[in-house]
């Protein structure tokens, strides 16, 4: 399987030697990009998210998140799909990545399909969020058309990816100001945090709340009783529980829908920087307004989605198409 897929992808590098670069490049995004390069392209990727949602229902939220953490690190450039290699240091292994980004496997098909459909047209970045755009959708979140015409990245920066994710442990005024320095703000925030509808984490990114927050000795008395003796029974006091999942909302954790607002609303947070919107007069207010209004929610999750979408990419003649995802050509 494995082999099979790096010969195809070196087949079709050697196809793509063949194609010249194009006469004229958009140096903006649009939602006709690849109209006549690539007129399939939206019903390629559909089909690569629905099967793989098919085959596992947690993949939606993982392509969601992996969108989020491209974006994040260097600007939507597709560097997070990049493997290490001797000239080359990635993302894969940063602190927010390692034994828990997943979804690649994902992209790597559909971009076999489009090899065959376009070769040499569409970057691995606007895969990634088109399928991120699909796997809401098909989670039953709203759907958006997607502005594309991105280029992939020549490099990846792990220091970047360690230092640029929000951590779950961080206050809300330094999440704020990470999300600022991409050119978001705090609705932004308390919006996209709402992709944790969908998903999974695991015990040790909430651990602390459970049994000894802020070094009190004591729970987060911001949880939920009831709710806290359940996470202590699924994630008990011992390193050996660190890597047990525990569903975002068990409510409803592959539907895209406003359940995590009205959980935040009933300190039924999971996370420490989920339960802080809620905790604060400024995202307060947000909060309430999405657990009541569902439609509200999906509109501004796909404005923040087109917005986080946009976030330093290359266009243009910078960059380039790369022909497998996880090598630059
Ligand atoms: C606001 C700051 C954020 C923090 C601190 C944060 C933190 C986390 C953490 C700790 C996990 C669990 C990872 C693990 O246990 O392996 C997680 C999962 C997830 N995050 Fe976030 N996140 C944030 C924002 C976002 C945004 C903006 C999105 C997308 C728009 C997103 C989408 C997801 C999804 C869908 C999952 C579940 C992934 C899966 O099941 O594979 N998160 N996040
Ligand atoms: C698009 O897909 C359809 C079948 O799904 C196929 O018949 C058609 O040839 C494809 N078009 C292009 C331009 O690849
Ligand atoms: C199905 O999902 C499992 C779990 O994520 C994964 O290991 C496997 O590779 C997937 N199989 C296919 C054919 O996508
Ligand atoms: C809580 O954590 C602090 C700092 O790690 C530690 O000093 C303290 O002993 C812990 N308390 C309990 C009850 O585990
Ligand atoms: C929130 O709490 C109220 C009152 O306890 C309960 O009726 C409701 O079902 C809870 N909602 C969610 C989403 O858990
Ligand atoms: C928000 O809370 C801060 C500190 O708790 C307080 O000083 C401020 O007046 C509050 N603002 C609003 C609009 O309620």
């Amino acid at each position: 399987m494995e082999f099979n897929i790096t010969y195809k992808l070196s087949y079709v590098a050697l196809i793509c030697l063949l194609f010249l670069s194009p006469p004229f490049v958009s140096s903006q995004l649009n939602y006709k990009f690849y109209d006549s390069s690539c007129p399939n392209l939206s019903k390629i990727v559909q089909q690569g998210v629905r099967s793989a949602i098919a085959n596992d229902s947690r993949i939606a939220a993982s392509l969601l998140r992996l969108h989020f953490h491209d974006c994040f690190v260097n600007g939507c450039d597709a560097s997070i799909l990049l493997d290490d290699s001797s000239t080359l240091k990635g993302e894969k292994n940063a602190l927010p990545n390692k034994d828990s980004a997943r979804g690649y496997e994902v992209i790597d098909n559909i971009k076999l399909a489009l090899e065959e459909a376009c070769p040499c047209t569409v970057s691995c970045t606007d895969i990634l969020t088109l399928a991120a755009a699909s796997a809401v959708y098909f989670s039953g979140g709203p759907y958006w058309p997607v502005p594309l015409g991105r280029r992939d990245g020549l490099t990846a920066s792990i220091d970047a990816a360690n230092n640029d994710m929000p951590s779950p442990f961080e206050s809300l005024d330094n999440i704020a100001a990470k999300f600022t320095a991409k050119g978001l703000d705090l609705k932004d925030v308390v919006v996209l945090s709402g992709a944790h509808t969908i998903g999974l984490a695991q015990c040790f990114t909430f651990k602390t709340r459970l049994f000894n927050f802020s070094e009190s000795g004591k729970p987060d008395p911001v949880l939920d009783r009831s709710l806290l003796i359940k996470l202590q029974r699924v994630c008990p006091n011992q390193a050996d529980s660190d890597t047990t999942l525990s569903p975002l909302d068990p409510v409803t954790s592959t539907k895209f829908d406003n359940i995590y607002f009205k959980r935040l609303v009933n300190k039924s947070g999971l996370l420490q920087s989920d339960q802080l919107l809620m905790g604060d007069n400024r995202t307060a207010p947000m909060v309430i307004s999405y657990s009541r209004f569902p439609n509200l929610f999906n509109k501004d999750f796909r404005e923040s989605m087109v917005k986080m979408a946009n976030i330093g990419v290359l266009t243009g003649r910078t960059g380039q198409i790369r022909r497998n995802c996880r090598v630059v050509n």
